[in-house]
């Protein structure tokens, strides 16, 4: 029988290693570019091949899923596989896999990144420096508020919820979470479970720690936004729909909230124009899980997950199980 063909859509020149995972199934082709290809190329790309690994920001609608038919499997690199049309995927017995646990630590960074530079203002104050407009320390430059002994809300105490959570004691802050249900792990982190109407009403800094799923879309809007105090920051590293953007832009302009920091979109690379005028958002690219080492092992993760669905055997990070029949 021919070896495996494997599609890659991005070039994994950074990551050898998890490349040669690849090719030890099987000949391994990658996109020549790091951008999205059109749907009708990816279209043709896969038309041959057995497994399509794409990264998170690429999306594997039911179209591209149609035109390979002897696709066995989609091994995302991300733990968020919502571009990818699972649905379509599981009826076709293909299953999709993620990297969940690689990448907690380096996203759970990144909330507090956002967090300390929306609270002290770093966005502005970069602005003002490279701007040539600091003429010196004064007294109420750029007064910001403190993180430290602030009340946290997380929203989706999930592994990343939970490095957050971690790292807030550390900060002594008081810790609140709402999650569908309590979780038995959140009092040994010291996070006290609430409502999510309580936790919008009481914590100074939300962070959005959610997967994107019918459920969650939309789930912070103007109501939600409503609750916030005016002094509160909304953090969002987990994925742009779950915000209501046109409702957070109101809420800011009319100074319902604080600022925001925000890694994601919800069309992504677009945002509504209203956040690009505000001083009190820090916007970042998406870039929650990019440290070189985070990258090479969801590379890696990708790759291994890959290789065990087409030997046959269980994908450690099966996201459809209905899909598999196993060898
Ligand atoms: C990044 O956004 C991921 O889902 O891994």
């Amino acid at each position: 029988m021919a070896e495996p063909r494997i599609f890659v859509t991005w070039p994994m020149e950074l990551e050898p290693e998890a490349r040669a995972i690849l090719e030890r199934a099987g000949p391994v082709e990658t996109s020549p570019s790091e951008d999205e290809l059109p749907e009708t190329e990816l279209a043709r790309r896969v038309a041959g091949v057995e497994a399509l690994v794409p990264t998170g920001a690429h999306r594997v609608p039911e179209s591209v899923i149609a035109a390979a038919p002897r696709l066995r499997v989609i091994a995302v690199a991300a733990v968020g596989y919502n571009l990818v049309d699972v649905a379509a995927a599981t009826r076709r017995g293909i299953p999709v896999t993620n990297t969940p646990g690689v990448l907690t630590e380096t996203t759970a960074d990144m909330a507090w990144a956002l967090m300390l530079a929306v609270a002290r203002r770093l966005g502005e104050g970069e602005r003002f420096v490279r701007a040539g407009r600091w003429r010196g320390v004064t007294w109420s430059l750029l007064l910001g508020r403190d993180v430290h002994g602030a009340t946290l809300g997380i929203i989706g105490l999930g592994r990343i919820g939970k490095a957050v959570a971690r790292r807030a004691q550390g900060f002594r802050m008081r810790v609140l979470y709402h999650n569908r249900r309590p979780d038995p792990e959140a009092s040994a982190l010291g996070a006290e479970y609430r409502s999510k109407e309580d936790l919008l009403r009481e914590a100074d800094f939300v962070v959005v720690t959610l997967p994107l799923t019918p459920e969650t879309r939309g789930l912070i809007g103007e109501a939600e936004l409503r609750r916030m105090k005016p002094t509160a920051h909304l953090i969002n590293i987990a994925r742009g729909p779950i915000v209501d953007e046109g409702a957070l832009v109101r809420a800011l302009r009319e100074g319902r909230i604080a600022g925001a920091g925000l890694d994601v979109f919800e069309n992504e690379p677009a945002m509504h124009p209203g956040l690009l005028e505000l001083e009190q958002v820090v916007l970042a690219p998406h870039i929650g899980s990019a440290s070189r080492a985070t990258r090479l092992a969801m590379a890696t993760r990708a790759a291994e997950n890959c290789v065990a669905a087409l030997a046959g055997t269980r994908p450690p990070n099966l996201v459809n199980p209905d899909a598999w029949r196993g060898a």
